[in-house]
Parts: structure tokens; C-alpha cells; sequence
């Protein structure tokens, strides 16, 4: 039996709108160059949401997301879409120190949606090397979705130019270590609301 809800909770609002949090980024020793604002990624993310939307329109799409670091991308953009759609995860990890393998990639965490006839939206937060992104692409795309297309918020200017398939790009960054708004560096700073990319002491 459902009951009345008590009277503290039905007398709950929600707050008041708050200013935007100032985040004492000196107090994090370490120095960040911030690159990339909150409200350039809000006008972006709802011009990548209209594109997606105007392409996918009469769809249900997977978007599938790259973890940890495209999380908070995701949330954005599916807010923005305004388009039925389903959502999963995976996960990947680089080993980098096997250089000679040239970048093995091994999965961590495989989605656990049927995409097979769907249309699948890949979901990635930095597109570095493009490595990642190929070993991705090549194991959704072995589940024969109907489409499949890749949506990052950021790409290296160096792999756009070495030709990296990118659908949906968010935007192109220079060489530099990037953290914020879900990207870490040493899971660190993927809370910071917006871009900012990590200066040489
Ligand atoms: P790729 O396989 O070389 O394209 O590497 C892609 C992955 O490396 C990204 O999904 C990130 O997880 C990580 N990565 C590359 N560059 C950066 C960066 O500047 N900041 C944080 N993570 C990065
Ligand atoms: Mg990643």
C-alpha cells in the first residue's frame, strides 16, 4: 500500500538557481590552462544534439558510451537529443608500455544491448592516437548494428589530419594533456565543469 507522502516531503521544492561554482583550480597544485568554457560545451553539445537529432530522426539509436571519461558528455547530449534512445557503456584500457604491439587494446566492459539492425552512436571523450576509437569501432561493428557512427567531444588536430573517422566532433584541441568536464588525468579533475589542458611546470 502506497500512503500519503509525509508532510516534509510534499512541502519540497526544488532550490533556488545557484551561480555557477568557482573552483579554485591554484588549490589543486598543479596548473591548468583552462581551453575550453562550460558554456562553449553547452552551445556545442546542443548543435551536435540537433545534428544527431535532424540524422536520426524516426530512429531509436544506441548511444553507446566510451568509459570513464565520456560520462559526463553523454549525460549532456542525451538530454539534448530529444530523440527516443537507449544507452551503454563499455570500457577500454591502452596498454601503452607495449609500444611494439603498437597499442594493445583489451575490452573491460562489453555493452550487454542486442545492437544487431540498430543504429549505434559511439559515444568517446578524447580521440588521441585514433587507436582506441578503431579497436572500438571494429568490435561494434562485428554485431552487425544497421549504422554505426562515432561522436567525440574531442579529437587531436594530428589525427583528424591522419585521417580518423569522426562523425560528430565536439572539438579539434592541440597537443597538450586535457582534464575536465569527465576527462582525468590520473582520475583526477573529471569533476571540473569545464576544459582545460595541463601546463609543463
Ligand atoms: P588513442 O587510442 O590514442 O586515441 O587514445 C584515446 C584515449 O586515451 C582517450 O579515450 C583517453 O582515455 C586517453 N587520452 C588521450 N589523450 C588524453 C588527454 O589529453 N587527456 C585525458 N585522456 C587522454
Ligand atoms: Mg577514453
Amino acid at each position: 500500500m502506497v500512503g500519503e507522502a509525509p508532510a516534509d516531503v510534499k512541502s519540497l521544492r526544488l532550490p533556488p538557481p545557484l551561480p555557477p561554482p568557482t573552483i579554485d583550480v591554484a588549490a589543486r597544485k598543479m596548473s591548468l590552462r583552462r581551453i575550453i568554457s562550460r558554456g562553449q560545451i553547452r552551445r556545442r553539445v546542443k548543435e551536435l544534439a540537433a545534428q544527431i537529432r535532424a540524422d536520426y530522426s524516426g530512429q531509436r539509436p544506441v548511444f553507446v558510451c566510451v568509459l570513464k571519461g565520456a560520462f559526463v558528455f553523454l549525460a549532456d547530449l542525451v538530454r539534448e537529443v530529444d530523440l527516443p534512445l537507449e544507452i551503454d557503456f563499455m570500457a577500454a584500457s591502452s596498454y601503452e608500455m607495449e609500444k611494439t604491439s603498437k597499442g594493445h587494446i583489451t575490452i573491460l566492459k562489453d555493452i550487454t544491448t542486442d545492437i544487431a539492425g540498430r543504429p549505434v552512436i559511439l559515444v568517446d571523450d578524447i580521440i588521441d592516437s585514433g587507436l582506441t576509437l578503431q579497436h572500438l569501432r571494429d568490435h561494434l561493428a562485428s554485431r552487425q548494428p544497421a549504422s554505426l557512427r562515432v561522436c567525440a567531444l574531442l579529437a587531436r588536430e594530428r589525427a583528424l589530419s591522419a585521417g580518423a573517422l569522426i562523425e560528430y566532433l565536439g572539438f579539434p584541441v592541440p597537443e597538450g594533456f586535457v582534464v575536465g568536464y569527465g576527462i582525468d588525468y590520473a582520475e583526477q579533475h573529471r569533476e571540473l565543469p569545464d576544459i582545460y589542458v595541463i601546463e609543463d611546470e
